[in-house]
Order: structure tokens, then sequence, then C-alpha cells
């Protein structure tokens, strides 16, 4: 099989202080769209869709600057797969950058409130859903499901190929990549590492949804952990420093990461770096998990400047093309 993404060295004084030798995955530049690990976790679901007679489109959930449904969206639109998003919001969000981008594709955007949101899980509702659009395959939110673990273990894979390592450290939000990383490291015995930062606050619940995600036979795996300490007051919440500490990361690497998912992985191994977590001589690779797009929405919404954080090229180009 050969390599989705390349393996980089990351170069920063940090590093070189605490003697770490650090290297970065860059799933983030594996596709112009769907990037990271929504392209290892559509990948399956997409192959799957196709290859069933009886499936005539995909059904899946997301906030109104999601990811998840951006990266869909494209993947259904250039498979001519038709889809549909069930969108948390008001249909006035349907103008942002997000989702007027899934709607050019072709998705169609059914936006539910807060409270039927959460019921994206119920079995009556996706009854409901099931009966209302009959030969669509769901999703679930962020794409986390089987199919997903299947396609995020590859990373393990190509990063075999690429390299040996100790520590492996993800962005973690519902759980589906690093349940993923961990299902592809059948390789328990060696002493990988494999760390999850997660982006949330209060999400010491990710450790039992992580391990619900986990096939049978990496259930017995120990070597991972959770870090909860690092999302820097909740979901997409940072402070001016913390922008400040990625911008000057990004520009001493030459790297971009976004403030939301890559950003607090990063925020989070300098600060572990500092703590004395790491060993001297150990080999790290960072996940890149990719997620550029969300920074459309925050420019924007005023949150972010795009001078301090430029797009990908290639996202811009692709979406310059509309
Ligand atoms: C860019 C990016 N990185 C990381 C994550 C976290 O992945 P997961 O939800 O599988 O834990 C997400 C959310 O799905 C994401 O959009």
């Amino acid at each position: 099989m050969a390599n989705l993404s390349d393996l980089q060295p990351l170069n920063h004084p940090a590093f070189n202080k605490h003697k770490v030798q650090v290297q970065i995955k860059r799933d983030d530049i594996i596709h112009p769209i769907i990037s990271g690990n929504k392209w290892r976790k559509l990948k399956y679901n997409i192959q799957t869709v196709k290859q069933s007679s009886s499936v005539q489109g995909v059904l899946s959930f997301g906030g109104c600057y999601s990811n998840h449904i951006h990266a869909l969206a494209f993947a259904c639109f250039e498979q001519s797969i038709p889809c549909i998003g069930i969108i948390r919001g008001e249909a006035e969000y349907a103008n942002n950058f997000t989702l007027s981008w899934a709607a050019h594709w072709g998705m169609k955007l059914h936006f539910v409130d807060r409270k039927t949101y959460r019921r994206r899980y119920d079995s009556d509702y996706l009854a409901e859903l099931q009966q209302q659009f009959p030969f669509y395959a769901f999703i679930p939110e962020g794409g986390s499901n089987s199919l997903a673990i299947k396609g995020v273990s590859e990373v393990i894979t190509e990063l075999i190929q690429q390299t040996t390592f100790d520590t492996l450290i993800t962005p973690l939000g519902s759980g589906g990549t690093l349940a993923g990383l961990i299902a592809g490291d059948t390789s328990n015995q060696t002493n990988h590492k494999i760390l999850g930062i997660a982006v949330l606050k209060n999400a010491d619940y990710l450790k039992e949804q992580v391990e619900s995600l986990l096939p049978e036979l990496a259930k017995p795996h120990n070597n991972w952990h959770v870090l909860t300490n690092y999302h820097r007051g909740g979901y997409a919440k940072f402070s001016p420093q913390d922008a400040s500490r990625i911008i000057e990361f990004n520009r001493v690497t030459g790297v971009n990461f976004e403030p939301v998912y890559s950003g607090k992985m990063i925020l989070a191994f300098l600060d572990l770096l500092d703590e004395g977590y790491f060993s001297p001589g150990e080999k790290i690779v960072l996940l890149h998990t990719g997620g550029m797009q969300g920074l459309g929405g925050m420019i924007e919404r005023g949150i972010v400047n795009k001078a301090d954080w430029p797009m990908p090229e290639q996202v811009e180009n692709k979406i310059n093309q509309k």
C-alpha cells in the first residue's frame, strides 16, 4: 500500500532544549478538501456506499462549522453520491463558509434545533430518519464508525513503514481517530505510546467512548492515554496568548496548525515538554489531522484574521474555483 501522506521532520528550539526528536505526519495535505482524519474516516464509508446496490445516498450529522460535513459533502460530490446533512442550528447558518460550500457541492442541509440534534444517537430518532430517507446510509457525527476506525488504522500501517517512534500524539474530539490509531497499532507489545489531547472541556467520558469504538482485538491494548487538561477553556475556545503561541509555532516550523484541533495538540505538546513528560531521546510523531477549512468560518466571524492564519494554498485555490 502506498503511503497517503508524508512524514516530515519538525524543528523547533523547544525540541532541542528537551532533546526530543519530532516528526509530523502530514495527513492535512492528503487531499485539498477532504483532509486529515476526514479522508481516513470517509475512505471505507464512501467505498462501501459505492459498492452497495441498495444504498442511494449518505446522511450524516454535524454542527454549522463541521469539518466532517464539509469533507463529506465534497467526497459525495466527487463520487456522485446524493447526501444529506442534519445540521445543528438555524437555517441562517446556510450562508456561512462551511455550509455554503457543502450546499454548493450538492449536500441537502436539514437544520434541526439543539434538542432534536441531541437525539442523533437515539434509535427512535434514527428510525424516523430512516423512514424519511429509506435508502440512505447513515454516518454518525464526526464520521466515527467502525469503517472509520479501519481507515484511520492505516495511519499506523504507514508510520511503521516510514519510521520508528516511541510516542504518537493526536487531537481528540469524538474519539474515532484515537480509536483507529489504537486499533492499527497491533504492535502493542513494542511499547508505542499513543496520546489523545482532548480539545473539549470535561472530557473524562472520552476514555470510555474511545474504548467503545475499539474493535474486540484492540480492547486489551493499554498503551494509550486521554489527556483532558489541555482544552484551553472548551471546544473552539482559546485565549489571545494561545493564538499567538500557535501562530509563532507555525512561523518557526513552517507548518500551519489551526486553533481548534491540531493547534491545541501543539500547545499541549509544548506544555508537556516543559512539564518533563517526555524522556530525552524520545521519538515523537504528531498527527496533523487537517481541518484547515475551519479557519474560513473563524475569519468570517472575525475570531481570527487571515493575515495570521493563512489557509493552505491548495484549500484557497480549490475554494476560488467556486
Ligand atoms: C481537524 C480535526 N482534527 C481532529 C478531530 C478529532 O477527531 P475525532 O473526532 O475522531 O476524535 C476532528 C474532529 O472530528 C477534526 O475535525
